[in-house]
């Protein structure tokens, strides 16, 4: 089973997009275990996107994710780190598939509403890095056996 961090973006919380967000999450089959409202520090920010520390957008990148509340979920299912991914859509939003959450409510590569885990490693990874062991839970759903094979 993987496990995958969402976040809707200070834009997606600001624009009241976190319904909607959780509703194609919860549709597609995976299973929330965990879940907060927080604002991030820029530490933890800059934890979160060390892999582009050295990019020219990093700071702004910061700024941005630090600039109002997020709200946090881990996510856990057969394949979830892909299929997040997909019903997310694309990193520039102009080039991504309607129907994905931000191919429907976003234009810019800097407001894209919602992040998702890229690799089943850094899922794992980024789940440690937002939620304490004792927050999250561990559970199964009556309709699990419909969902996973
Ligand atoms: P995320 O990590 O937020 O889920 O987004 P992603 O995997 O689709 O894209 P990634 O390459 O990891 O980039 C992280 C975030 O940095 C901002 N960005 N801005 N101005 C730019 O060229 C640029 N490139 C990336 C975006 O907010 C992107 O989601
Ligand atoms: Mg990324």
């Amino acid at each position: 089973m993987e496990r995958t961090l969402i976040i809707v973006k200070p834009d997606g919380v600001q624009r009241g997009l976190v319904g909607e967000v959780i509703k194609r999450f919860e549709a597609r089959g995976l299973r929330i275990i965990g879940m907060k409202f927080m604002q991030m520090s820029r530490e933890l920010a800059m934890k979160h996107y060390a892999i582009h520390a050295e990019r020219p957008f990093f700071n702004a990148l910061v700024d941005y994710i630090t600039s109002a509340p997020v709200v946090v979920m881990a996510l856990e299912g057969t394949n979830a780190v892909a299929a997040a991914r997909q019903t997310i859509g694309a990193t520039k939003p102009h080039e991504a598939a309607a129907g994905t959450i931000r191919g429907d409510f976003a234009l810019e590569i800097g407001r894209n509403l919602v992040h998702g885990s890229d690799s089943v490693e850094n899922g794992i990874a980024e789940v440690n890095n937002f939620f304490a062991a004792d927050e999250l839970v561990s559970w199964s759903r009556n309709v699990d056996p419909w969902i996973f094979e």
